[in-house]
């Protein structure tokens, strides 16, 4: 595809996220040919950087981070895009700087007014920034404009509007890339074509056949460095509003055509719209907030929540979340979906498990059949795998076995690669839309109330180990276990 000359401004270049995602990401494509032919990146920090420093850093970024090896043949012609200008955000006067600064490499470069602007700073300067920008001049572009912007998009239902409506005073929904990384994961991105082309499966996909879908984010991480931001966001807000829905969203995105961009976005704004409410008196039944306590993990103590580095005293913050979920449409009616996500669990995984219905697993000679299984393992290996009944060596009852097919790691891009690539070329597919995330925001907020109001049980949860019990009665109630 070609891809526009254009200006990549980035906002927050001696941040983490550029050093661990953004700069390989951007050298991978670069890699690969996957770059306009006239490029400018204007990186922009508050610490007094050199242009030597900053080419530095994304050297020294890529030898860490990139899942290639940097080859030194071409690193000069790649770095010599790249300038760093001190900047600070809150600054307004600093924007006509800013301008003459962009301008002046546009000439240099011969790219055209189009201009990219990345936000990877912290949520509370996303807005200042969007209305400096507007205000200096600098969204005022002979070319297009499109904004990127990293997650937390509000903080709940009312924060999220009241962030869109200042947003879309200066960027159109179209030039607004939403990022959820979950949504850059390659296999991910491969949900929406794996059902379609695949009449085994795609026969079978509807609430007659499958018994249930499960969703699993699994982590072994605590809470680390980032209480100051965790302890108030929780699992419901770090991971279910964004990813889980997502994941929910591109499952449930069962279509017997190819979509476009525009029906996949429509599709998902569909299934949201179909997704049941759950009330306050039922959300006991169908919602389990959890917390990790201290526990062991290979072998090793680890403490509780409560006794992290800067969680409050008694903090009754979710660690650990999970859920039972109905879509209310002619696919999945009357099935449950079962979400769940945590830290300092016993395994990372991120995976999709859809369980069909098994009448035969009932018959007396069918001893030993179980419900086959589509198995699709999003992270940190990337699989799809099959689990059906086969006779034992001694003929005699049945075994389960399996069929799996693993992709090659080292092959895969990253989110971040596929997610800028698509930005650079203006396509939003992967990206959160508005409706998505308004829709999320009002299906996760009496859930966020009830959690705030203390109204429903805080279940603790040994580090290390499945999360608490209660998850695993959710599915139990109904007949099933977590895969
Ligand atoms: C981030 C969350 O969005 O996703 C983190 O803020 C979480 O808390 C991470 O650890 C998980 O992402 P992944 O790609 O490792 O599954």
């Amino acid at each position: 595809e070609m891809m526009d000359d254009m200006t990549f401004v980035l906002f927050g270049a001696s941040g983490d996220l550029a050093k661990r995602k953004i700069y390989p990401a951007l050298y991978n494509l670069y890699i690969e040919g996957k770059m306009p032919h006239a490029l400018s990146v204007v990186g922009l920090g508050r610490r007094p950087y050199t242009k030597e420093d900053f080419h530095a850093i994304i050297r020294e970024s890529l030898e860490t981070f990139s899942r290639r090896d940097v080859k030194e043949e071409n690193l000069d012609e790649f770095l010599e895009a790249f300038r760093y200008f001190i900047f600070d955000a809150m600054k307004t006067e600093s924007y006509q700087d800013l301008k003459a600064f962009i301008e002046e490499r546009e000439s240099e470069r011969s790219v055209p007014e189009n201009r990219l602007f990345y936000l990877s700073v912290a949520p509370k300067l996303v807005e200042p920034i969007t209305e400096s920008l507007h205000e200096s001049g600098i969204t005022n572009t002979a070319g297009w404009k499109r904004l990127i912007v990293e997650k937390p998009f509000g903080s709940d239902l009312h924060s999220a509007r009241h962030l869109n409506d200042e947003l879309t005073k200066v960027f159109q929904e179209e030039e607004i890339f939403r990022i959820d990384h979950y949504l850059g994961k390659p296999m991910v991105q491969n949900l929406e074509s794996l059902i379609r082309p695949n009449p085994i499966l795609s026969s079978l996909w509807n609430h007659e056949q499958i018994a249930n879908v499960q969703i699993t984010a699994s982590e072994t991480v605590g809470v680390g460095t980032r209480a100051g931001y965790y302890d108030k966001a929780g699992a419901i807000r770090d991971m279910v509003q964004n990813h889980l829905l997502q994941l929910v969203m591109m499952t449930a995105l069962h279509h017997p055509e190819k979509l476009t961009p525009k029906q996949i976005e429509e599709k998902k704004k569909a299934i949201m719209e179909s997704l049941r409410p759950i009330d306050e008196n039922e959300m006991p039944q169908h919602v389990v907030r959890g917390q990790y306590e201290a526990g062991e993990m290979n072998a090793e103590p680890i403490p509780g929540y409560l006794e992290e580095d800067g969680v409050a005293e008694n903090s009754n913050n979710d660690t650990y979340f999970a859920a039972r979920l109905y879509i209310d449409n002619n696919y999945w009616k009357g099935i449950p979906f079962y979400i769940r996500t945590g830290k300092r669990l016993e395994k990372k995984s991120t995976r999709i498990i859809i369980e069909f219905k098994n009448e035969v697993e009932e018959d007396e000679d069918a001893q030993g059949a179980v419900s086959n299984l589509l198995m699709i393992e999003i992270n940190p290996n990337e699989s799809v795998g099959l689990r059906i009944n086969l006779k034992d060596d001694g003929n005699e009852k049945f075994e389960p076995a399996y069929i799996n097919f693993s992709k090659n790691l080292d092959a895969q891009p990253e989110a971040y690669e596929n997610l800028l690539n698509d930005a650079m070329l203006g396509n939003s597919t992967y990206f959160a839309h508005w409706s998505e995330v308004e829709l999320s925001w009002k299906w996760v907020q009496p859930i966020l109330e009830a959690f705030e109001n203390d109204t429903l049980p805080l279940h603790g949860y040994k580090a290390g180990t499945d999360g608490p019990e209660a998850a695993e009665k959710l599915l139990n109630e109904d007949g099933f276990t977590w895969w």
